[in-house]
């Protein structure tokens, strides 16, 4: 349970908010590299609560700027593209990457050379085919971390887009260290609609535990016939990485939140893959009936199930947790101490600053069983023992024996 004005905190992600302010010191998926694929292509896209545009330039860049030209408020989106810069379609004023304003063609020579920032413009990168931004302040820019999954070569890549979810980021995430809802939300309801479940979360379920490591909270379980695991991990602040998959919960504003979901196939035998080809794009069925009633018959139609219905900003001071409910509670401590950090100035966790490493290969925290609503990864081979990840942080939680997910 958390008060309203904690609540408030960990949801509020707009400029100036603190939850907002540390969200800004990431790097975040903004678009697809496919869609903007010309020189001069322009898209619009909402993230953290700010109307913005994406523009790739002559030069292959994509500049992203704030959508309203600040001259009388029409849409960027319309706008030229001029080499490196963006020109409005209304009356011309001309920006730079940087947001400054350098030509206003129907004002003086003197008055167009005025060369101010005007616009907010952030910084972008492209991997594996998904654009980032950095929406923070310049001096605290943390290298780009080369997820294992955006640049591996031994396979192919798709993303899997679905419907923007119509609820707060923090309660999507927040579904990212709830290890127990696995268990009713997917096997069972699969079970429940008389469908086949390969993932492996409906065993009779023993123990479960999380510990907080270099970049967010690693899982740990145990089920009784198929032994001790650990992985799935929650990627701090909105990532979540399980074997071939990584998913961003993106702040689109505080009631909408975006899943870019990567999915990577992996060559049977880790032989490097070129296509040649951007990954593909593929568009997910409706997660609900023409009445909004949820299908609940995949994965994703489930989960939104479980964070929409909770409604548009989950109302934490009303709910009840139990002793299983941990992961969840270290997750919201985790999230307020780095809000405390960057208030007081300081840089938050599970960023890397200076050069960026040339691969952050995550998978070097996930072992043992690997139950999975993802295909598995045959080249995968673990690589450290339970021993050498966990230790006395490792918080466990074991189930009661006389409890029906003891049964399966
Ligand atoms: S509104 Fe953009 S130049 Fe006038
Ligand atoms: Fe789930």
């Amino acid at each position: 349970m958390l008060d309203h004005e904690t609540n408030e905190l960990l949801t509020r992600v707009g400029p100036n908010t603190p939850c907002g302010n540390l969200l800004r010191r990431y790097w975040h998926p903004v678009g697809y590299s496919s869609e903007l694929s010309e020189a001069g292509q322009t898209r619009r896209v909402r993230i953290l609560g700010e109307d913005l545009v994406l523009a790739r330039t002559s030069g292959g860049d994509v500049l992203l700027v704030q959508e309203r030209c600040p001259h009388r408020g029409a849409s960027l989106l319309y706008g030229f593209v001029e080499g490196q810069n963006i020109r409005c379609a209304y009356h011309g004023w001309l920006y730079n990457a940087a947001g400054e304003c350098i030509e206003r063609p129907f004002e003086s020579a003197k008055a167009s050379r005025v060369c101010k920032k005007m616009i907010e413009s952030y910084a972008t990168h492209e991997c594996g085919g998904l654009i980032f931004a950095y929406m923070g302040p310049a001096e605290h820019k943390p290298a780009f971390p080369n997820w294992d999954i955006l640049v591996r070569n031994d396979g192919v890549r798709h993303f899997e887009v679905q419907e923007d979810l119509a609820c707060n980021w923090f309660q999507v995430q927040e579904n990212a260290v709830d290890v127990t809802h696995t268990f009713y939300t997917h096997s069972k309801y699969f079970e429940h609609l008389g469908m086949s479940d390969e993932s492996g979360f409906g065993k009779p379920f023993k123990r479960f535990g999380f510990q907080r490591f270099d970049w967010g909270i690693v899982k740990s379980w145990e089920y009784e016939s198929a032994g001790r695991g650990w992985g799935n991990l929650m990627v701090f602040p909105n990532m979540l990485r399980i074997m071939t998959e990584m998913h961003w919960r993106v702040p689109v504003d505080d009631t909408t939140t975006r899943i870019v979901w990567v999915s990577f196939t992996p060559s049977a035998d880790g032989s490097s893959v070129q296509t040649g080809e951007p990954p593909k794009i593929v568009r997910q069925p409706a997660r609900t009936d023409e009445g909004g009633r949820y299908l609940m018959d995949t994965f994703m139609s489930q989960d939104a199930m479980a964070v929409e219905t909770q409604g548009a900003i989950l109302d934490r001071s009303r709910e009840n947790l139990g002793a299983s409910d941990r992961g969840i509670v270290m997750f919201r401590q985790m999230l307020q101490e780095q809000i405390a950090t960057v208030q007081q100035g300081g840089r938050p966790m599970a960023n890397v600053y200076g050069e960026a490493p040339a691969i952050t290969d995550l998978r070097e925290w996930m072992g043992g069983y690997l139950p999975m609503s993802c295909a598995p990864d045959p080249t995968f081979r673990q690589s450290r023992d339970f021993t050498e990840i966990f230790n006395d942080s490792h918080i466990e939680y074991e189930i009661p024996a006389n409890s029906p997910v003891m049964r399966g």
